[in-house]
Order: structure tokens, then C-alpha cells, then sequence
């Protein structure tokens, strides 16, 4: 797919408020730091589209990017960071939760997870509640250019096969660099064919 254009709308806090085109979306979820927005702004090979920070908690609402016209991209706030206060946190969940239990756009979610990282509670949490309520998600595996090749085989191989105690079949994975670019042109592919599937769903 090639990208014509990439353009920010908007950022809130309520899914209600979210645009109201009749397209299909993609989210980007994971936890804090894990590199959403950088993931975001590599596909786009743009710079700043999505805002980053080596500080987690960058991000703090739902920002929505409409990419070719045709199509959602939503940056999300990352789960599982220790540094925001309690009532932050509460608010953070309620709006993330209700953002995949309401919007009727959303055709495929993408749970970020570090490379480098063993899978995580919070991580199997957020897959299981996606998957009791049956949202579509793919894994994607970043950082990759933080790990050698044959560590990083490794580590994603072990990954997977501790995630299959505790799901029943693996999602479709990627594997991603936001510095190198690997990982762009499957990635695109993927969301160009899932576009071309749901496209009557949308009509
Ligand atoms: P929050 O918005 O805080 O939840 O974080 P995020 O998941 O959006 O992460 P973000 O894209 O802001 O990146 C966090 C840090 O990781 C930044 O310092 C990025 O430069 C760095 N980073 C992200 N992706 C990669 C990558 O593929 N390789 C390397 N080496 N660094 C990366
Ligand atoms: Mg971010």
C-alpha cells in the first residue's frame, strides 16, 4: 500500500467524540514505552505525526490519524505505567476499555510488545479481555533492532510458545524496527488486505 496521505484529527477522551466517518480503524495498544507511536510514524514515514518521548506515558488520549481517506489509525495511551496516580489510572483504563467495547469502526487492534521482553501479566490481561470481547488483535513484536539476530529468534520463539498456555491459537505476529523499517511492508499489506475485506461491511 502506498501512503498518499496521513493526516492527525483529533484527540479525546471519549469514544463518543471520536469521528464519525464510516471507515475501517486500527488501534495500537501496549504498554507504555513500547514504541506505539514511533510504530505509527515509521508506516507513515513521518516524523512527528504521532507524538513520542522517551519518558512513558506520552501519550494520555485517542488520537486519530485518517490515512488515504480511506482509513483509521488510532494512537493509544499505553497500560501498565507505575508513574501516574492511582485516579489517573482508573480514568485511563474506563476511557481505553470503552474506546474497544464502542467503537463500531475498530476492524483490527495491535497489542505492541518489546522484543527484548518475557510475556508480561498485563499483556496476557489485555489480549484475554480483547479476546472475551471477540475484538480481532495481532501481536507486533518492536524493537527488534535492540536484540542480535539469533537472540532475537530466540526470545520471539520463546514468546510464542509461552503464549500458547494461555491462549488457544497465536495471532497473526509482526516483527518491527521504528529505526530500520523492518517490518513496514508486511504491516501495510496486511491492513490492505484486511481493508479489502471488510470493505463491503462498510458500503
Ligand atoms: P506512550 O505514548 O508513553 O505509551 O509510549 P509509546 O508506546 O507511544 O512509545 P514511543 O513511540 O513514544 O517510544 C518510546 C521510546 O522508545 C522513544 O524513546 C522511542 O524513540 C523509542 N523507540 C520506539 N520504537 C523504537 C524502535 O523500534 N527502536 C528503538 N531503538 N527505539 C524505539
Ligand atoms: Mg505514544
Amino acid at each position: 500500500m502506498k501512503i498518499k496521505s496521513a493526516e492527525f484529527l483529533m484527540s479525546n477522551s471519549n469514544v463518543i467524540k471520536a469521528p464519525k466517518d464510516r471507515i475501517p480503524e486500527y488501534a495500537f495498544i501496549g504498554r507504555s514505552n513500547v514504541g506505539k507511536s514511533s510504530l505509527i510514524n515509521m508506516l507513515m514515514e513521518r516524523k512527528d505525526l504521532a507524538k513520542i518521548s522517551g519518558k512513558p506515558g506520552k501519550t494520555q488520549l485517542i488520537n486519530h490519524f485518517k490515512i488515504n481517506d480511506e482509513w483509521f489509525l488510532v494512537d493509544l495511551p499505553g497500560y501498565g505505567y507505575a508513574q501516574i496516580s492511582k485516579k489517573k489510572r482508573t480514568i485511563f483504563q474506563y476511557f481505553i476499555e470503552n474506546y474497544f467495547k464502542e467503537r463500531e469502526q475498530l476492524v483490527c487492534t495491535f497489542v505492541l510488545i518489546d522484543s527484548r521482553h518475557d510475556p508480561q501479566k498485563i499483556d496476557l490481561e489485555f489480549m484475554q479481555f480483547l479476546g472475551a470481547n471477540q475484538i480481532p488483535f495481532c501481536l507486533v513484536f518492536t524493537k527488534a533492532d535492540k536484540l542480535g539476530s539469533s537472540k532475537l529468534n530466540k526470545q520471539i520463539t520463546s514468546y510464542k510458545k509461552k503464549l500458547l498456555t494461555t491462549l488457544e491459537t497465536l495471532p497473526t505476529t509482526f516483527l518491527t524496527s521504528s529505526s530500520t523499517g523492518l517490518g513496514r511492508e508486511e504491516f501495510l499489506e496486511f491492513i490492505d488486505g484486511v481493508n479489502a475485506n471488510v470493505i463491503k461491511d462498510f458500503k
